[in-house]
């Protein structure tokens, strides 16, 4: 089993700095490299190095290609809650890539089955995920993949717990508003990236993150999967690291 490299850096902040510099090298290597991207808190302060990294022309995303993790169903590129408008309000509008090489599911298609498809062959055309970014929840999903799913599937619609759209209603005006499914990677599609890098802070992920890196490889921790996996780098705070 190879050795999971784990990057200790004493903030968030400089943890996402770090793992900004592993995608700077990346593309400088090759620069048409595909990037398999993901939302969320975690990877923010990398998204900004990113940002800061193209300002200081340091490095082009100008034959990049970007694939997200997850997308809600039903919610436009438009709406403020969708991965979409995350990704281009805090990555794409200030860096220097193509937009139409930045690809996020499809969670509008009325054929769902058919747009899960369409992703795996988008990223198939594309000749996989160089790197894909991770962030992982409390209850050690990564994408939509939650507990207890399996470890083989492939990019797929789930349907959101009662207790997900519970935390993210505070987003929208009400319950109702909050969507019921998400088009997610499946495990299957995730693994096939040439390498995972994992971010991971904030001393509430210190639990998960040591059953996910330390505990039995179990679909009940979907990231532990990542034991797994040839080439995995974790960039983690002192915090998220306290329990190692
Ligand atoms: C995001 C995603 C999720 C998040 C996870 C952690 O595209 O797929 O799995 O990475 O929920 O979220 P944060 O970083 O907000 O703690």
């Amino acid at each position: 089993m190879a050795r999971i490299k784990i990057v200790s850096a004493p903030n968030a902040l400089e943890a996402g700095k770090a793992a900004a510099e592993q995608f700077i090298s990346l593309i400088h290597d090759k620069p048409n490299a595909v990037l398999g991207l993901a939302t969320g808190s975690s990877p923010l302060p990398i998204y900004n190095a990113l940002r800061d990294a193209v300002a200081a022309k340091r490095v082009s995303f100008a034959g990049v290609h970007s694939v997200n993790l997850d997308e809600y169903v039903g919610l436009p590129g438009t709406h403020d809650q969708s991965y979409r408008y995350f990704m281009n309000e805090n990555l794409f509008r200030h860096i220097d890539i193509d937009i139409a090489n930045t690809y996020v599911p499809d969670g509008m298609n009325e054929d769902l089955d058919a747009a899960c498809d369409a992703y795996e062959q988008i990223i198939e055309d594309l000749g996989g995920v160089d790197a894909q970014l991770l962030g992982i929840g409390l209850n050690g999903h990564i994408g939509f993949n939650e507990p207890a799913g399996d470890f083989f599937k492939r990019t797929h619609i789930v349907e959101l717990t009662e207790s997900t759209r519970d935390a993210n209603k505070r987003f929208f005006a009400s319950i109702d508003e909050v969507p019921t499914h998400a088009i997610t990677m499946g495990i299957g599609t995730i693994f096939d990236a040439k390498k995972i890098v994992l971010i991971c802070t904030g001393a509430n992920k210190a639990v998960v993150l040591r059953s996910a890196l330390n505990g039995p490889i179990s679909p009940h921790t979907p990231a532990s999967i990542l034991q797994l996996h040839s080439d995995v780098t974790v960039y983690a705070d002192e915090a998220a690291l306290s329990l190692f």
